[in-house]
């Protein structure tokens, strides 16, 4: 064996695969980031792992069963391996955190489980499996995560591309009676300003252009400025706006009751803030908001959309949707539908509700049968597709600035994405990075194509 090839053979990998949520993604990030001083790189392929982390989410009990499945084939794959190749496998994110030793007795050829606010200790973790530990950590840290997690990778920021996400704010304290969130991410934490504006630059200096700031309740995020005032999100984009060589903002996802005036300003003023925003209600029908916890009504929701396309008329929404919430009757579901097409939305996600063990939701009473949710989904995901495709069609013919992000399927094709998230086919010889006013000539059904605009 050649020297660079023993080398090589020393190296440890890593691979990590994310269920859930954008936060997750940047957590598997900065899992891998703090990996990085441990001499580990990341693999694309399990077969070729030390160590395989899956990341996990809890939102619905379809993707926290997805991880039994998969670990179930982990733990064929690790009996099939060469004794002289050891795997370990770690399960983090928040099944982690909300089934913790109940993990290891489904699925004991797990090594390592670890919550979402203690993954900054994966290194010394993992050495205690190496002594041959057991390892679960779901309390949380006393010690602030993020200031314990080493720089960004500038190579792994590179490689990723020229937008990223950065976590402002983490947690939530507004209890939706059907939602997990508060109890596997905990209460609603801040990151100060200056950690966040250090790691944007961080962000920008590795060549990123666009930075998603991202939060459960993002908009809830508050900090206290250099000299001492109090922020609000608003206050924040304005701070980030001014970092040079930074062109797009965006920020995600947000509750309806913690829209305030800075917000809605920073939409009118900064150009750069992208007029898109995801702004989830769940229905439409006030008894049904009532039972959810959400402390507002379809009409304070209607009225905000209102002010907010006042302030940056071009914006686009997206939103979130439970049907079947216990209780919910048919003329419950009306009103959704009523609420769907009085926005007109340029996508949305829509769900089936998934009693979740722990929560207020799951013990009301008038849970909805199960081919009664099939039949409204399937109405309103059928609604929410149709907007979708008139808000692309909507686009033909306009002048759009899209941001390059990578080549295309076709010779001279690049692809790069709109204002409003949606990605664009270009005909164009820009780089990856640059800004380019396009003429939009198609929509497919999830995406429009164009010509770099002279
Ligand atoms: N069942 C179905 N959907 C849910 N969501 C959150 N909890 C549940 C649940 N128990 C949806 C909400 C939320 C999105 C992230 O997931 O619409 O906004
Ligand atoms: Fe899933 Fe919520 Fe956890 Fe994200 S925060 S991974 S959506 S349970």
């Amino acid at each position: 064996m050649s020297e660079a090839k023993e080398k090589n053979s020393n190296i440890r990998k890593v691979y990590i695969k994310t269920y859930g949520c954008q936060m997750n993604v940047y957590d598997s990030e900065r899992m891998g980031d703090s990996l990085d001083g441990e001499g580990y790189v990341a693999t694309q392929s399990p077969e070729d792992a030390d160590l395989i982390l899956l990341n996990t989410c809890h939102i619905r009990e379809k993707a926290a069963e997805k991880l039994y499945s998969d670990l179930g084939r982990l733990r064929v794959m690790r009996e099939e391996r060469d004794p002289s190749r050891p795997l370990t496998i770690g399960v983090t994110g928040c099944v982690a955190q909300a089934e913790g030793d109940e993990i290891l007795r489904r699925a004991p050829t797990v090594d390592l489980v670890v919550g979402p606010q203690t993954y900054h200790r994966l290194p010394e973790l993992l050495q205690k499996v190496r002594e041959g530990k057991k390892v679960v950590e779901t309390e949380y840290a006393v010690e602030d995560k993020f200031a314990h997690l080493p720089h960004h990778n500038r190579q792994a920021v590179r490689k990723r591309g020229v937008t990223a996400f950065l976590t402002v704010q983490e947690g939530c304290d507004k209890f939706c009676t059907f939602c997990v969130v508060p109890y596997t991410r905990g209460s609603e934490v801040s990151r100060p300003v200056e950690q966040i504006v250090d790691e944007a630059k961080e962000l920008v200096d590795a060549g990123v252009k666009e930075i998603t700031l991202l939060g459960q309740n993002v908009n809830g995020w508050h900090g206290v400025s250099q000299n001492g005032s109090q922020w609000r999100l608003g206050d924040l984009l304005y701070r980030l706006a001014e970092i040079d060589g930074l062109k797009r903002l965006r920020y995600t996802t947000s509750h309806p009751r913690d829209m305030d005036d800075s917000l809605i300003d920073a939409h009118g003023n900064l150009e750069m803030l992208m007029p898109y925003l995801h702004l989830p209600v769940q229905s439409g029908s006030d008894r049904i908001l009532k039972a959810m916890n959400r402390q507002h009504k379809a009409e304070d929701y209607l009225k905000l959309i209102e002010r907010i396309r006042k302030a940056r008329p071009d914006i686009a929404f997206s939103g979130d949707f439970i049907v079947g919430f216990p209780g919910e009757t048919d003329e419950d579901f009306e009103a959704t539908i009523k609420l769907v097409e009085e926005v007109g939305y340029s996508s949305a996600y829509s769900f089936k509700y998934s009693p979740r063990p722990g929560t207020p939701g799951a013990t009301m009473k008038g849970h909805v049968e199960e081919k009664v949710k099939d039949e409204r989904l399937q109405r309103l995901q059928a609604l929410i597709l149709d907007q979708q495709h008139r808000f692309l069609k909507s686009k033909i013919g306009k002048r759009v600035n899209v941001l390059i992000e990578k080549a295309g399927r076709h010779d001279g094709q690049m692809v790069g994405r709109s204002p409003w998230l949606l990605p664009v086919a270009v005909l164009t010889n820009a780089k990856i990075g640059e800004i380019i006013p396009v003429n939009i000539t198609e929509a497919s059904s999830n995406s429009l194509l164009g010509n770099a605009a002279n």
